[in-house]
């Protein structure tokens, strides 16, 4: 009876129209924790004409992962980024419970039967590279060039298949790079303007499905030749009316999981490897547990195969990359826009329709109310955990990351809710299978010069800002 609805606070603004673009723009992380001291955890800003809700800490989170569909909905806030990218029919572009059938279909290409086969792919691709581009003894490296150039192998290689793997080098990578200038913040602003980059993608758009279809249609035409991966997966998949998957979906498709996990995996683990290079105390209590699970010395250049099992008993790297996803998630801001209006639960607030409204987990897991020192990177901390790792019923726990999916948890890097990551368990293995072999083979050293590089807030993926120098020193190997 004292309900007296209202929205939530304004941040005050002096330029019409464009807002708190400008400030937002430069450095987000800090401009919502400035305003979160004055407002609250939920507030609006202006940027460019759209009104954005922020809605933060473990109240914000859940509000905005679990909110009902038919009042808010993701598909209304990205698909105009994503479709010129994806293609049409999958993800964002279709009505979400067929988005949410379809991850399903892709779950199947995630099995546990598929993660074994993806393990010696990764080392193989892994040690390719470096051969082909590390070869000094110790040398200064763009870290994250190299990183980004490893998980488009390795993700090519294991959920598109050897054959598309195989023509990389013949242009498609540069397809993907044309792809990927879609994504930025500029085409979320702009949506409405004839930018370039949308014709360059669309052209890039139709060469990719060509080459899909080529591969797709050899590979219909012998049945019988099973492959494990991704590929082979979504072409057998069928919707619940028993409707296949349309040979041109399953290219959208894989090209959407592509991107997806492309910046989000490369910005991770370099992010990593600077840290570890920062800590050579945690690279030896790594390479100790590693160690001894393989049940040998590991140095050098040859790098044994390792089971499923092993990687996933790397706890220590499995608490790096944890913790490296809790103080640098690549992804800070999660949209979603209000389509009908939304009353956010034990508060008088109500969202009108037409505004967006954005979580950032990252406020919340680098919060020191839930973590001591918390812009510190300390993988330890994440020792004895006792995280609920079952939360989320819909998802398949293999044992690896961390599956804390409950929208109250204050450390969500995947997101929570309909919209949570499929990709999460594929991210550890690839990023974990990585280090183990860059472990072995070599040493890191921060660049005196460049130190730990700062973020940059310029794409819709946080990456370390460049050039992102890093020194390899080879190891010598062990008798
Ligand atoms: C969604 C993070 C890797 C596939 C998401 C979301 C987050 C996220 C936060 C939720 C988006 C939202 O709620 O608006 C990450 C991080 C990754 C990663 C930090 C790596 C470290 C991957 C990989 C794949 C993938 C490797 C594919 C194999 C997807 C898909 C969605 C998604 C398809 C959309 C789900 C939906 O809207 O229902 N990811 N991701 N991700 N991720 Fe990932």
């Amino acid at each position: 009876l004292n309900y007296n609805p209202s929205e939530p606070p304004f941040v005050t603004y002096y330029v019409p129209f464009i807002g708190s673009m400008i400030e937002f723009g430069i450095h987000p992380i800090k401009f919502i924790r400035k305003y979160q001291k004055i407002h609250g955890n939920f507030f609006t800003f202006l940027m460019f004409g759209r009104r954005m809700t922020v809605c933060i800490d473990l109240d914000g989170n859940d509000f905005v992962f679990n909110v009902k569909h038919s009042n808010v909905t993701a598909e209304d806030a990205y698909n105009s980024l994503t479709k010129p990218v994806f293609g049409e029919g999958v993800v964002y572009d279709v009505p979400n419970s067929m988005l949410m059938e379809q991850k399903r279909m892709v779950k199947a290409g995630l099995s546990i039967e598929n993660f074994r086969a993806y393990i010696p792919i990764i080392i193989m691709e892994v040690n390719q590279y470096v051969d082909k581009y590390w070869t000094k003894d110790e040398e200064s490296i763009d870290l994250l060039q190299s990183i980004s150039e490893m998980i488009i192998m390795t993700a090519s290689h294991t959920l598109l298949g050897p054959e598309i793997r195989s023509r990389l080098y013949e242009g498609i990578a540069d397809l993907y790079h044309t792809l990927d200038s879609c994504f930025t913040p500029i085409h979320f602003l702009f949506e409405w303007l004839p930018l370039p980059s949308y014709y360059a993608s669309e052209k890039a758009h139709a060469e990719l499905d060509s080459i899909f279809a080529n591969v797709i249609a050899e590979r219909r035409k012998n049945p019988g030749d099973k492959h494990i991966d991704m590929l082979d997966a979504l072409m057998a998949s069928k919707y619940k009316n028993g409707e296949p998957l349309s040979d041109k979906h399953v290219g959208n498709m894989l090209i959407a999981l592509l991107m997806a996990g492309q910046h989000t995996s490369a910005a991770t683990t370099t992010w990593a490897l600077l840290n570890l290079a920062a800590n050579p105390d945690v690279v030896d209590e790594a390479r100790k547990e590693i160690n001894r699970l393989v049940g040998q010395e590991l140095k050098g250049d040859s790098v044994p195969e390792v089971s499923y099992e092993d990687v996933k008993d790397f706890n220590v790297l499995n608490n790096v990359v944890r913790e490296t996803l809790r103080i640098r998630s690549p992804l800070i801001q999660l949209m979603r826009k209000v389509v009908k209006p939304v009353a956010v639960p034990n508060t008088n607030y109500v969202i009108p329709a037409g505004y967006y409204i954005i979580a950032s987990p990252i406020i919340s897991s680098t919060d020191e109310k839930y973590y001591k020192n918390a812009e510190d990177w300390v993988p330890s901390r994440w020792n004895n955990d006792e995280t609920d790792d079952s939360a989320d019923k819909n998802m398949t726990d293999y044992g690896f990351g961390a599956m804390s999916t409950s929208a109250r948890s204050p450390n969500l890097p995947f997101g929570a809710g309909r919209h949570r990551c499929i990709g999460e368990q594929f991210a550890y293995l690839q990023i974990k299978t990585i280090l183990y072999t860059l472990l072995t083979r070599f040493e890191f050293e921060l660049d005196p010069k460049r130190g730990m590089p700062e973020r940059n807030y310029q794409s819709m993926v946080v990456l370390p800002e460049g050039p992102v120098l890093c020194r390899y020193k080879r190891r010598a190997t062990s008798n």
